[in-house]
């Protein structure tokens, strides 16, 4: 272990996402387009045996916890044996912690395999409880088995488990109340997420995008909120619900970004290196490992990579660009 994993501004790394596929069962307006875009080529997707292979190097470097995401990650048909040989991977502070990101979708038949593969924390997306606004927002007619993975998950006894709700003006802003009392009923924490410039359509806009500071105006309505914890590198300030136990989160990553105490660093499916959701470059770690490159090509690579952070996703800046890919591709 030559030291930690640290940038320029001294932000050390500890949390590794891996996008498993840019594929996924639901289409979200937020996310991609109806038609879906161009699907990354099959050659070109890193191997369970190359993704394995990083997280070893990186685990020595410092990375303590890995997240699987996608597109979305069940559509992996090797994902419990990807859990598997994550968690047993030795890091500094001991084995790897897994966590994974869904949409729930088919995670009834696997949650328990999920769990005794070694997975440790897990976060779902359901942004609306009414099925007609759920086939509008995601053109899929699946909440259903959405809140069958839910039920799975709360019935595992994985905890925390939390749920992600992204807050859309005119679409669910006035289901959020609705949407904590099932996430008390379920045992489970619930964050509210400002939508991000990320989608495929380039059809986000400050206007319509419900802040933080909206979001928790519409709780306090039902609900009385006291600040939980310190965000530390997480990018939800908590609130405990009514004296608890229960907890939301509100993931303000536009207007109160946690980019200052960011930790993370995302792996695509196919296999670049990304040290921010919205960075410009990419490390091309696929053609490293498929040319030979050591695992010392790897940790130099990724320090190279790290050192280019900048401050912040500059969203708020003049010149301000989204980024080429959509958050499918990048992995959530
Ligand atoms: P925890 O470790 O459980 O806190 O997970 P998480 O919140 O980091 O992961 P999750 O995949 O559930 O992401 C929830 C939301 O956090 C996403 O919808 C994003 O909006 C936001 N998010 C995740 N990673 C980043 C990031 O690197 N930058 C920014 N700005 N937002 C992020
Ligand atoms: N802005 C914020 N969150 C987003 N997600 C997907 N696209 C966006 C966006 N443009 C969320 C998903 C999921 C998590 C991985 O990212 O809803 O909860
Ligand atoms: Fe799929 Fe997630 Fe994108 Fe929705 S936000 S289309 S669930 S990858």
């Amino acid at each position: 272990f030559d030291g930690p994993l640290t940038d320029r501004f001294g932000r050390v790394h500890r949390d590794l996402r891996i996008s498993l596929t840019d594929k996924c069962n639901l289409r979200c307006t937020y996310c991609m387009p109806a038609e879906g875009v161009p699907w990354l080529a099959k050659q070109n997707l890193l191997t369970t045996d190359e993704i394995v292979r990083v997280a070893e190097v990186l685990a020595r470097l410092g990375i303590v916890e890995v997240r699987l995401t996608g597109g979305e990650p069940l559509l992996r048909p090797d994902l419990v044996d990807v859990v598997r040989r994550m968690a047993a991977i030795e890091g500094v502070d001991g084995p790897l912690q897994v966590s994974l990101t869904t949409n729930g979708i088919r995670l009834d038949r696997i949650m328990d395999d999920l769990v005794a593969a070694g997975l440790q924390r897990l976060n779902i997306s359901i942004d609306t409880l009414d099925a007609a606004r759920f086939a509008e927002l995601t053109r899929r007619d699946r909440l259903e088995d959405v809140l069958a993975g839910i039920e799975a998950a709360q019935r595992s006894g994985l905890r925390p488990l939390k749920l992600n709700t992204v807050a859309m003006r005119g679409v669910n802003d006035h289901e959020l109340r609705d949407l904590v009392r099932f996430a008390i009923a379920h045992e489970a924490e619930l964050r509210f997420i400002e939508q991000m410039p990320l989608d495929a359509g380039h059809i986000w806009s400050r206007v319509e995008m419900v802040r933080g500071e909206e979001i928790l105006e519409e709780l306090g309505r039902e609900f009385d909120l006291q600040p939980y914890g310190e965000r530390g590198s997480s990018p939800a300030q908590e609130y405990l619900v009514d004296g608890g136990p229960t907890v939301v989160g509100v993931i303000a990553s536009v207007t109160a970004p946690f980019c200052g105490a960011c930790d993370r660093v995302r792996l695509t499916a196919d296999g670049q290196l990304r040290n921010c959701l919205f960075a410009r470059e990419e490390s091309d770690l696929l053609s490293l490992l498929r040319s030979g490159g050591s695992d010392e090509d790897t940790a130099r690579m990724l320090r190279k990579n790290i050192e280019g952070k900048r401050a912040g996703h500059g969203i708020d800046d003049p010149g301000f660009l989204q980024p080429d890919r959509p958050m499918s591709a990048i992995g959530g």
